[in-house]
């Protein structure tokens, strides 16, 4: 089964085509995320007019690298929510009316699962991959508008088992990156200049929350905040220390929460998602404590876990067929 997929929930417009809810063979992704930088966020208005000039293009492109035409699509997908509403709504009105004119299936699907599911993608320059997820599964979503722990029992059932009670780790990302002079969105540059800086000197410290499976990220940036205050009076501030001792504390408080949802819940397999699973350095850490205690880990290959339609069209699948 081919299912088109279409995503527009925040400053980008993503189609793709997946195959049997796993093979991607072809995604495609525009981005009006240059035009925001200079407003240090995303401009909702900016966003959705993008989209509606683009959207057609995008899914036409979509089609024109997987080879195929509409009539050779089984179904579309799109999603649903969460998201900037204007932008959704572009996307669920091309989506409906694809469905309605081709008269194929429309299914709908949640972004923050989608993110979850990028981790059973395969890219088709990637070849086979020997090693699948298996569900149940932990699963850590980690974006610019969300960070939440499930209990993913199946792909119609995601418990959440723990969430931001303040800022999502993406957003603590980009805030402290705009804190710090290094532009939008923050997470990227955070990662590339924290890899000079492998004992930066400084520790901050996430609030712990005991027992909780909730995090919290808005006392870590504040502390950044008075920290960069404090040190730019005594012209002894290093922004890489900084960088690097910030995200060291991130991964630290999104690693243990994670391990102890494993704890909590028995489960030996761990899926993550979203931007912030991009990082280098919760990649490295993740993987060697989940690891240490055998249990198995799955992080989307790169393209996958920025915002793509390949996770919607993916996750699709998995809904629409029988015993999920
Ligand atoms: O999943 P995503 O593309 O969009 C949302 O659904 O929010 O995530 C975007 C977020 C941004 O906050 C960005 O700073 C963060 O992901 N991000 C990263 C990295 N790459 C993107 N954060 C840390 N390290 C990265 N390498
Ligand atoms: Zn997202």
């Amino acid at each position: 089964m081919r299912i088109l997929g279409i995503e527009t929930s925040c400053d980008e417009t993503a189609a793709a085509v997946v195959e049997n809810g796993v093979e991607v063979l072809s995604h495609t992704v525009a981005s009006s995320l240059a035009e925001h930088e200079k407003y240090g966020g995303i401009i909702p208005e900016i966003a959705s007019r993008r989209q509606l000039e683009s959207i057609q293009a995008v899914v036409a492109l979509a089609l024109d690298a997987a080879g195929l035409n509409l009539s050779q699509i089984d179904a579309i997908a799109v999603t649903r929510e969460p998201g900037l509403i204007g932008s959704l709504l572009v996307g669920i009105s091309f989506a409906n009316a694809l469905s309605f004119a081709l008269g194929k299936p429309l299914i709908r699907v949640n972004h923050i699962e989608a993110h979850l599911y990028a981790a059973f993608l395969i890219a088709k320059e990637q070849g086979r991959k020997e090693d699948m997820p298996r569900l149940p599964a932990v699963g850590l979503v980690v974006s610019g508008g969300h960070s939440s722990l499930f209990a993913v029992e199946r792909f119609k059932k995601f418990r959440i088992i723990g969430q931001t009670r303040d800022d999502a780790a993406g957003e603590a990302f980009d805030k402290v990156a705009r804190l710090l002079n290094l532009g939008y969105p923050g997470g990227p540059v955070i990662d590339r200049l924290a890899r000079e800086f492998p004992q930066p000197g400084i520790t901050f410290t996430a609030a712990k929350l005991p027992g909780s499976l909730d995090f919290s990220f808005s006392g870590v940036k504040t502390a950044v905040l008075y920290y960069k205050r404090q040190k730019e009076r005594d012209a002894g501030f290093s922004v890489g220390s900084v960088a690097a001792a910030f995200q060291d504390c991130v991964v630290r408080s999104l690693v243990e929460k994670t391990i102890l949802a494993c704890g909590q819940t028995g489960f030996q397999t761990i899926i993550v998602g979203g931007g912030v699973a991009a990082n280098s350095a919760l990649r490295a850490a993740l993987t060697r404590e989940a690891q240490q205690r055998g249990i198995k880990i799955y992080f989307p290959a790169l393209p996958f876990c920025m915002d793509n339609a390949a996770m919607i069209a993916g996750l699709a699948h998995r809904l629409y067929s029988a015993n999920n």
